[in-house]
């Protein structure tokens, strides 16, 4: 006879319980990343809405930068590090095979032994993370689940390269997702689009660097304006359909939170989803850049800083990028 395996059982709601962010110390400006291509701050702000970035000084790890994000998110989800049972880094820029991030900064928070592992999901592995770490609360495989994105593409930017200098810096954001007396995080929709694997890629494989003569490390390369297009027309309709998963409309938000790409791409995503004019834009990449991962944490925790967000808003969280990929969710902020 087959034995009857014991059905899982977790929390009926979850939702962000904290959120903690770094942003590194130094600020460069666009002046200063023209000195090495062929640009200008006009046209930086004007076809990205770029200021300035944040790029992370030596000391400034993706441990370190983790470890900080995560003790802020941890402490205000009033837990103990001891607590969480799973670490989800979502991070393109841990610059070894093997092993994961994850566990270095579970050790270094004191939540060991949670399982700890990282996700390569690019600019939406957070919002892959929220909803990854929502179903483990709720299936019962986890209680609290630390969710980290963290970034130093400044080590994987060419200098020199036009198309993805002035876009990409660095910076960490963390969230505790656990269980909750009513729904803070509904159904994710996610998806991802091979066809479209080239268009956000590092240049060589590692294999590909070892074989020549000169190695030199391996950076990003975009092709900006199919991403910039597919990521303004097709994401607004990923953005309604978390909406639609959540029961709501655009009426009941408070917040919008997307990855913070390229503001041109936040404001038409903004007119596609017909945002009534009183929820609140997350616009954090004039002064933070495009830190991947890092982007949506970072930009949320900025509106509730500044106040311009409360805690038990509502927010629509939408995140894309390499992959191509993309995760959307509607959260209630913490
Ligand atoms: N400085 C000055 N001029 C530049 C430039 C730069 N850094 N990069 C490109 N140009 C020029 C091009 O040569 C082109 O000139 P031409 O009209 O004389 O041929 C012109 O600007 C327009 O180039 P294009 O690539 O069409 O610009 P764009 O309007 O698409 O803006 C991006 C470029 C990168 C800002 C934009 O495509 C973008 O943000 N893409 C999406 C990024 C994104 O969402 N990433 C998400 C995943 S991380």
């Amino acid at each position: 006879m087959t034995a009857s395996i014991a059905t899982a059982h977790g929390a009926a709601h979850t939702a962000i319980l904290g959120i903690g962010s770094y942003r590194p110390s130094r600020v460069v400006s666009n002046d200063e990343i023209c000195r090495h291509i062929d640009s200008s701050d006009e046209w930086i702000r004007t076809r990205s809405g770029i200021i300035e970035r944040r790029f992370a000084e030596p000391h400034e790890t993706v441990q370190l930068m983790s470890v900080e994000a995560s003790r802020t998110a941890i402490e205000r989800a009033g837990i103990a590090a001891a607590q969480i049972d799973c670490v989800i880094v979502a991070t393109v820029s841990h610059l070894m095979q093997t092993p994961a991030v994850a566990p270095l900064i579970s050790e270094e928070l004191g939540a060991t032994p949670a399982a700890a592992f990282d996700i390569s999901a690019a600019c939406s592995g957070f919002c892959h993370g929220v909803g990854m770490g929502s179903d483990m609360v709720r299936c019962g495989t986890a209680k609290y689940v630390l969710v980290i994105g963290v970034e130093r593409l400044s080590d994987i930017t060419d200098p020199t390269d036009r198309g993805t200098a002035f876009i990409f810096a660095d910076g960490a954001g963390a969230v505790v997702v656990g269980p909750a007396d009513v729904e803070g995080i509904g159904p994710m929709v996610w998806g991802a689009d091979g066809s479209k694997f080239d268009l956000i890629r590092q240049n060589e494989t590692w294999i590909d660097v070892l074989n020549m003569e000169h190695a030199e490390m391996p950076t990003l390369r975009m092709d900006g304006n199919p991403v910039f297009r597919w990521a303004s027309y097709e994401m607004a309709k990923i953005a309604n359909e978390a909406l639609d998963r959540a029961g709501l409309t655009v009426d009941d938000l408070d917040v919008f939170v997307p990855h913070q790409a390229n503001m041109r791409i936040i404001d038409a995503m903004a007119r596609a989803l017909k945002l009534p004019d009183d929820v609140v834009i997350a616009r954090d990449i004039s002064h933070q850049g495009n830190t991947s991962a890092a982007s949506i944490p970072l930009a949320a925790n900025a509106l509730l800083e500044s106040g311009e967000a409360k805690s038990g808003d509502t927010a629509l969280f939408i995140a894309f990028g390499a992959g191509l990929s993309y995760a959307a969710q509607v959260v209630t902020l913490p």
